[in-house]
């Protein structure tokens, strides 16, 4: 499920080359240790009714990944019959997932509350690198198309698409705690799960601010087909962007150098005159401590997000 998480994201898999390099190795005896512990596995999902639970997603992506092992690239004339039945249950957990998602999408075009997402997170969990079951969650709920033959290379300093981690995503709008009169302004949104999700979980209105107009494409699509009005997203390079509505800027390391400097000397000019945040995720962080105009709230912790206030 990994797999298509950063597929999803745009990003290429790092499980399955290596999964396919071990089965190449394997003799006949190693397939048939497979096909039993496959077995074994089968049976042991096959008896936890409590999979099927809508809620118990976290479990369902676990055995799913589980299970994935074993199907991608398996031999399946060792054990066709086990194989088969594992491709079922792969698919039954999916189509709870999908289910999920559906009963999901559906409250939040009708208005649902923040919790509707918010009460899935665990807020101590906002540590690391790596994606989770968080991240199944919200690409099943935002639902973003494929981006397309269309993405330009980035120029020098620009740094390449990764989303941030959802319970990452979910940590920031804890911790800035926003409210409706704040503007949540991402510099380099990618496909927008930032100001897609605060949109959802916050009073606030969000903005998305990215170079690449197929993830702009994408961004509104998701948008759009969840009914929500408080995000926008624009095609812009952060260099050239009008912050002046933002109340709180993110960025998970969108550029570094000259271009980081040009987007802190802006970010800057807009601080001389009200307050602002400013949160960052990523190698950028500790370039963006350094800045003596910025306050960091909070113990600096680099495995998560480093909130910041402008110093008046
Ligand atoms: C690491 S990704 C972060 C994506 C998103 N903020 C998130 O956390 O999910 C960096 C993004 O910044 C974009 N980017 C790079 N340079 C940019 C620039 N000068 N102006 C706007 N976007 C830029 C890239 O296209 C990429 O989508």
């Amino acid at each position: 499920m990994l797999c298509c998480v950063l597929a999803s994201s745009g990003l290429p898999s790092h499980h399955a080359p290596n999964f396919l390099h071990c089965v190449g190795h394997l003799n006949g005896g190693s397939f048939r240790g497979m096909t039993g512990a496959l077995r074994s596995l089968v049976e042991e999902l096959e008896q936890d009714r409590s999979l099927d639970e809508p809620d118990r997603l976290c479990r369902r992506v676990e055995a799913l990944d589980r299970l994935e092992a074993y199907l991608i690239g398996g031999n399946e004339s060792n054990g066709a019959g086990i194989h088969h039945r594992a491709r079922a249950l792969y698919t039954r957990l999916e189509a709870a997932n999908s289910e999920l998602f559906r009963a999901i999408r559906d409250e939040i075009q009708r208005g649902a509350g923040p919790d509707i997402l918010l009460r899935r997170h665990d807020a101590g969990r906002a540590r690391g690198e790596g994606y989770d079951y968080l991240d199944e969650l919200i690409i099943g709920v935002l639902q973003f198309g494929e981006p397309g033959a269309g993405v330009v290379p980035l120029g020098a300093e620009m740094v390449f698409y990764q989303p941030t981690p959802a319970r990452h995503i979910f940590d920031l709008i804890g911790r800035t705690a926003l409210t409706e009169r704040d503007v949540l302004v991402d510099l380099g949104s990618g496909l927008g799960h930032v100001p897609l999700l605060a949109s959802i979980c916050t009073s606030a209105r969000t903005i998305g601010i990215e170079l690449e107009s197929a993830y702009i494409d994408c961004a509104r699509q998701s948008a759009q087909g969840l009914n929500l009005n408080n995000v926008t997203f624009l095609q812009q390079d952060a260099r050239t962007a009008d912050l002046s509505v933002g109340t709180v800027f993110y960025l998970y390391t969108p550029f570094i150098g000259t271009i980081l400097r040009a987007v802190l000397d802006s970010l800057r000019r807009e601080a001389a005159s009200r307050e602002i945040r400013i949160c960052t995720f990523g190698p950028c962080t500790p370039t963006i401590a350094e800045e003596q105009w910025l306050e960091a709230i909070g113990a600096s912790d680099a495995d998560r997000i480093a909130v910041f206030c402008s110093r008046n």
